[in-house]
């Protein structure tokens, strides 16, 4: 027989099974419970799309908690500790969550169990217990954590909310919040910290109750990477993909989409279609939906989305208005001319401007975007003279009937990636991309052979990039930037200060697979704050490690890369615990070659379909390891015609 709660104070609702279009939290508290308050209140005063049932389980008759669960017309169950299992035993499914809120026991494994299921996929399992802790965990664990960090004269300390594991305080973290501790009395630091709490823990909790429905839209290892991040987090419901890739199209659902729209009827229909899905945010890897309205095309539909809109967009779309918009609000960047006709009169001019200043001839850029190969780098003025016009006569397509001269900058090259939602601008650690495709930075410019992050700056280079920002973000505030999305700032650090090379509107590839390796905030959290132009009340927290990536090309690339060859020996990545995203690959069924055995499927394998076949990525806190162990996979994988650059992360 099951043994009754110790004693039942409000046991208006005892109902065992869920009811349909509603839930239930469970909030333990041991005390003053101005967390349980804060909790009920949020979830009394909010409309929501389903009914939210609290109810407050405590250990202790004392607990002012009761009396707040009595004014809040909450029910509210008294459990002594050893019966507590027997209580949550035929009610643990009930509940979406159970919620510590300063209860004061450590619960054992067979309580933790009863909080373990798989969700409605049957593959995640979810653990509805959750807590929050007042310090930066593993800071201060246990008891008393505030006067803890008082005593050691913690210069800050924070919040923690984390999911319960048998050891005290130390289950996946689900968010953290730092709170200045210099210069307060430990009243006033006791104060901002449960302000913060009465904050967060609502809001997670919302977060946790509402999963998010997410479409990724793209096909290349950047959104592989993309997508194994979103799916570490426990806010996430279901993953759709818009064009992923066979190398990792299992991550998630996917929706067909052709493959080379850049029709806005097109991108309408996907938006219906995500309309009908529940979608409830949209994220665009590539940038050329971004070119092609995706962004506006969503946001009619009601759908958030982190992505640049249309005229943004424009900042990667035409080399010459993101000049204008540089000149324009005082942000570094290179002399330039803009040629439209290739009348070898108009190019001797503008080529003598720059002779005039300097003896190296200036580098030529593609106007509108050329998947990062629009760029070309003369060593005389005479070469330059013949490139330019080759650029407009279209070498590029349409991208380069309009060209740039640009004065050539000398110094070291950084990517900085950014977050932008319209108010604050959130950078990630610099990055270096290696986007020629030899050795020693010889040969064609690529979409990027490789990345590190973060690169080495020194402390007054890292100055000078803060300045930078500062000075972008008064940019876009002052341009009315009013989109949420990925602002990439191409830079190099010159002698004279840090300057612009381009814009990207969106994550780059292959350095978001190095970034994302830094990332311990919640991707996302990030995203979710930043679609509500809350991006500000987060703080992001990047580890201290090094990551790198190799990119596995084929043979050709880029121009006319090699298809269709086997990749085999994947495992390889496992053995020396390296990640793999995919980019030009497909699945194809391999047949038996022995004449006898003709057509007989083998297996599903894969098989190379573009010039970048994969990224290689490992991050450590120690440099060396991380690059063998990627170099060691890069020579175990075998494709015909693999390439790959040697020397990335060693110069
Ligand atoms: C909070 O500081 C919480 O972080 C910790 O216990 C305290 C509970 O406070 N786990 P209250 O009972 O919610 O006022």
């Amino acid at each position: 027989m099951q043994k009754q709660p110790s004693k039942m104070l409000n046991a208006a609702t005892a109902a065992v099974l869920p009811e349909k279009n509603s839930k239930k939290i469970l909030i333990l508290a041991s005390g003053n419970g101005s967390n349980f308050e804060a909790i009920a209140k949020h979830f009394q005063q909010k409309a929501f799309k389903e009914k939210i049932d609290i109810e407050l389980l405590t250990d202790n008759k004392n607990a002012y908690a009761i009396q707040r669960a009595k004014k809040l017309n909450i029910p509210c169950f008294y459990v002594q500790f050893e019966n507590l299992y027997d209580f949550l035993k035929p009610r643990a499914q009930q509940y979406n969550l159970c919620v510590l809120a300063g209860y004061m026991r450590i619960l054992p494994e067979k309580i933790l169990k009863l909080g373990k299921t798989p969700d409605t996929s049957g593959q995640k399992i979810q653990n509805k217990f959750i807590n929050i802790h007042p310090s930066l965990l593993p800071e201060f664990k246990g008891k008393n954590a505030i006067l803890q960090a008082f005593n050691a004269g913690a210069k800050k300390t924070g919040v923690t909310i984390h999911f319960v594991e048998k050891r005290v305080d130390s289950g996946k973290i689900i968010v953290q919040k730092s709170v200045a501790a210099e210069g307060k009395t430990f009243a006033e630091l006791e104060k901002s910290i449960h302000e913060i709490e009465h904050k967060i823990y609502p809001e997670i909790i919302e977060n946790l109750l509402f999963k998010k429905n997410i479409l990724l839209f793209g096909g290349g290892s950047r959104e592989h990477a993309l997508a194994q991040k979103l799916l570490e987090s426990p806010f996430l419901d279901t993953l759709y993909l818009a064009n992923p890739n066979d190398g990792f199209k299992h991550l998630g659902k996917t929706v067909e989409f052709p493959h080379t729209s850049n029709s806005a009827a097109d991108y309408s229909a996907l938006a219906k279609k995500a309309h009908g899905l529940n979608i409830d945010l949209l994220v665009v890897g590539p940038e050329n939906p971004l070119f092609d309205g995706i962004s506006d095309i969503f946001q009619n539909e009601g759908i958030k989305v982190i992505g640049a809109d249309k005229r943004w967009a424009e900042l990667e779309g035409s080399k010459s208005y993101a000049k204008k918009f540089m000149t324009k609000n005082g942000i570094k960047t290179a002399e330039y001319k803009v040629l439209k006709d290739c009348s070898p009169e108009k190019i001797k001019s503008a080529l003598n401007y720059f002779k005039s200043k300097s003896q190296t001839p200036p580098v030529i850029k593609a106007d509108g975007a050329a998947l990062g190969k629009g760029v070309y780098l003369p060593e005389t003025f005479k070469e330059a003279e013949f490139e330019i016009k080759k650029f407009l006569e279209g070498k590029f397509g349409k991208a380069s009937k309009k060209t740039i001269l640009e004065e050539r900058l000398f110094g070291k090259e950084i990517s900085l990636l950014s977050f932008w939602d319209g108010k604050t601008l959130v950078s990630f650690p610099p990055a270096h991309d290696y986007k020629r495709l030899l050795d020693n930075n010889k040969g064609k410019n690529t979409g990027g052979m490789g990345a590190i992050a973060p690169t080495k700056i020194s402390t007054g280079e890292n100055k000078q990039l803060e300045e930078y920002q500062n000075t972008l973000k008064t940019a876009l505030l002052k341009e009315g930037a009013d989109f949420k999305g990925i602002i990439y700032s191409g830079l190099i650090l010159t002698k004279k200060g840090i300057y612009v090379l381009e814009y990207n509107m969106r994550f780059g590839d292959p350095e978001t697979q190095v970034l994302l390796e830094l990332l311990d905030t919640d991707l996302l959290y990030v995203f979710l704050k930043m679609s509500d132009k809350k991006l500000d009340e987060i703080d992001l927290k990047f580890n201290k490690k090094r990551a790198y990536c190799v990119i596995l090309a084929s043979e050709g690339y880029p121009d006319s890369p090699k298809k269709g060859a086997q990749i085999k020996n994947l495992e390889a990545a496992e053995k020396y615990g390296c990640k793999i995203y995919f980019a030009g690959v497909k699945s194809d069924t391999i047949f038996a070659v022995h004449k006898a055995a003709a057509n007989t499927p083998l297996q599903k394998a894969l098989i190379t379909s573009g010039g970048r076949v994969l990224s290689i990525v490992k991050s450590a806190y120690s440099n060396k390891s991380a690059l063998d162990k990627i170099y060691q996979t890069a020579s175990e994988i075998k494709f015909g015609s693999k390439i790959y650059r040697k020397d990335i992360g060693k110069n």
